[in-house]
């Protein structure tokens, strides 16, 4: 089995991201090698970065950092859901980043991705940069939702067309491939 763990990018009041995490939670859950969980970084609520040390030290100070090391420790892999702010990513999905730095290394990471016309991709492009300082490996394989916002309905539940399904089942294949292929890695 390999811990995948969810994150949401965004955490304003009234967005729309959860209804994306949702779904895409569901779908991870459909493959049977993964023990999925969701972490929204409005529930976390974690401060602006405020370690005192470079977290390469792990010398951690705060009950916040040491409870999110922990549980990105015991990840194998991960998807962030990217929103697009301002043709990049949103600051939340940056601080969480920026709190760990070994805990990420040698571990792959799916990006869902939505927005306007652009369909979060810059906010990708943009990410993927920060994703490598700490030695995760970024999928080339993508899910990106370009107007979003006509996928959710009334109940505020996302619902993909044909071509955002298939491209999620791509996307979860090719990190449990990655999975495998890290966890040696991480043990040597
Ligand atoms: C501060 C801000 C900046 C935005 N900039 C972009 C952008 O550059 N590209 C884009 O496609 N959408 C942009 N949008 C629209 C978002 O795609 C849309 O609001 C989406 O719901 C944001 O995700 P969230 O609801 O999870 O916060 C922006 C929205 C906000 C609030």
């Amino acid at each position: 089995m390999y811990n995948l763990k969810i994150i949401t990018s965004t955490t304003r009041e009234g967005r729309k991201g959860t209804s994306i995490a949702a779904w895409i939670t569901e779908r991870a859950k459909q493959v049977e090698n993964f023990n999925v969980e969701l972490l929204d970084l409005a529930q976390l609520n974690l401060p602006l970065m405020d370690e005192p040390n470079h977290p390469r030290l792990q010398q951690y100070q705060h009950e916040h950092t040491k409870k999110w090391s922990e549980t990105i420790n015991s990840a194998d892999g991960f998807i962030i859901v990217l929103a697009e702010y301002n043709y990049s990513f949103p600051a939340p999905i940056k601080n969480a980043i920026d709190y760990l730095f070994n805990e990420w290394k040698y571990k792959p990471v799916g990006l869902v991705s939505y927005g306007g016309v652009s369909a979060g991709l810059r906010a990708s492009q943009m990410i993927k940069q920060v994703l490598t300082a700490v030695s995760m490996m970024p999928l080339a394989e993508q899910v990106a939702i370009p107007f979003f916002p006509k996928f959710i309905n009334d109940e505020e539940q996302f619902v993909p067309d044909e071509m955002i399904g298939n491209s999620a089942g791509i996307m979860l294949h090719q990190l449990e491939k990655w999975m495998a292929a890290l966890k040696p890695m991480r043990a040597q």
